[in-house]
């Protein structure tokens, strides 16, 4: 049976591929649209490879109207999953601008298409980051925004905004997915994260960490007010997470929206510490992982970790994988890529 037809902006991505898979073995007909600026090739072989299905391809940028609206035209989406984004929290902070200017344009072509070719509705890709350090936790989406910590929050809160307005106005359907740290891979090894130069996030150093293109992993502070000094975050495995954006369509398909425009976590809703994530990768592995304790990292928040009740009544979804296996499924992926010479 075929569903609805879905075009995945950002499909090649490391959110968005997992995605693209989880939408075809749930029967949606999927296009994937990508720039390539933070992605490769690829992975759309891959993804064809364990879907077994054919996957309409456009490689351009979002920013650029004329292009976007050329493909909607010459489409009949129903809805669209938009993941393309920049999304280094360091980058955003050196150019500001820049982050503005891809994360803000780019939605805005797409929801001026949305409305001019009168499709159904969007589900956009936003992040915990938007609740900045939270007053209360678990974190629920009655929580306020806080003051951006970087310019790419800021490009998260506006584009909320943007989608809430729009939605509102034009009485189309939107959800927000607030992503907490999403790790792991797909179980096939065909398709996981694939980080561009030294990693800012915290389980691909791990990994090359492990696999020994890094000398050590630094464990930035152990001074926090958390059980064994070290941050603590809600680690989500990407395939998990790639089935919340299959429970959102199905909602917007199923007519079970309360509101024009929703928004819902997407967490585990259980804390990990640094160095429980250490311990859980070292053990399941058999790996001796080098690390040392340094100083805090700027900008770093204490602790985060989902409520996740909204989203398990609402969208009918919860996290099935924990930590142990978002840790497995990391390290074989890093495997993977060294046997492929990246
Ligand atoms: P990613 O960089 O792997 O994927 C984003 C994709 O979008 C890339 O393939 C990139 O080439 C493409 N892209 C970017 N700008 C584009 C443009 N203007 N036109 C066309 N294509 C463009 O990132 P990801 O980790 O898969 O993240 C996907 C989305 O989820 C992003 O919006 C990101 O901000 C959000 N998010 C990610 C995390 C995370 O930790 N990975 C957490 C919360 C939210
Ligand atoms: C996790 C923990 C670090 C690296 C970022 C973005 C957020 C979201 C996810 C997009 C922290 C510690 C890390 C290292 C370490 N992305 N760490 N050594 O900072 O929670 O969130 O990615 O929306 O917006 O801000 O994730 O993986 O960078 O860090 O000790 O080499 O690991 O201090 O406590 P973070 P992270």
């Amino acid at each position: 049976m075929n569903k609805a037809n879905i075009l995945v902006t950002g499909g090649l991505g490391y959110i968005g591929s997992h995605t693209s898979v989880e939408l075809i073995n749930n029967s949606y007909n999927v296009t994937i649209i990508d720039s390539l600026i933070n992605s490769e090739k690829f992975i759309l072989e891959r993804i064809e490879k364990i879907t077994g299905k054919k996957i309409p391809f456009y490689e351009f940028d979002i920013t650029n109207y004329k292009k976007t609206s050329e493909c909607f035209k010459e489409n009949n989406f129903d809805f669209v999953i938009h993941f393309a984004a920049l999304k280094s929290v360091n980058e955003s902070v050196k150019y500001p601008d820049k982050y503005m200017k891809n994360n803000l344009d780019s939605l805005k072509n797409i929801l001026k298409c949305i409305e001019s070719q009168n499709l159904s509705g969007i589900v956009f890709s936003s992040s915990c980051t938007v609740y900045g350090q939270p007053d209360n936790l678990p974190v629920n989406e009655n929580s306020p925004f806080k003051k951006p910590e970087s310019p790419y929050a800021e490009t998260k809160q506006i584009c909320e905004k943007l989608i809430e307005k729009f939605s509102d106005e034009k009485r189309k359907h939107g959800i927000s997915l607030r992503y907490f740290n999403p790790v792991g891979a797909h179980n096939s090894s065909l398709i996981g994260e694939l980080p561009r130069g030294i990693p800012d996030n915290l389980i691909p150093y791990i990994t090359q960490s492990a696999i020994g293109k890094r000398k050590k992993l630094k464990v930035f502070g152990k001074d926090y007010n958390t059980s064994d000094g070290t941050p603590v975050r809600d680690y989500i495995h990407v395939v998990d997470l790639a089935n919340a954006h299959v429970q959102a369509l199905n909602r917007l398909i199923e007519k079970k929206s309360k509101k024009f425009y929703e928004f819902f976590n997407v967490g585990t809703g259980k804390g990990h510490s640094v160095l429980e994530v250490i311990k859980s990768f070292e053990k399941v592995n058999n790996i001796k992982l080098p690390y040392e304790i340094v100083s805090r990292r700027e900008g770093d928040i204490e602790k985060i970790y989902s409520d996740t009740n909204l989203s398990r009544n609402e969208l009918n979804w919860k996290a099935e994988r924990n930590l142990d296996e978002m840790m497995k499924s990391a390290w074989k992926w890093e495997k993977t890529l060294k046997d492929l010479g990246s």
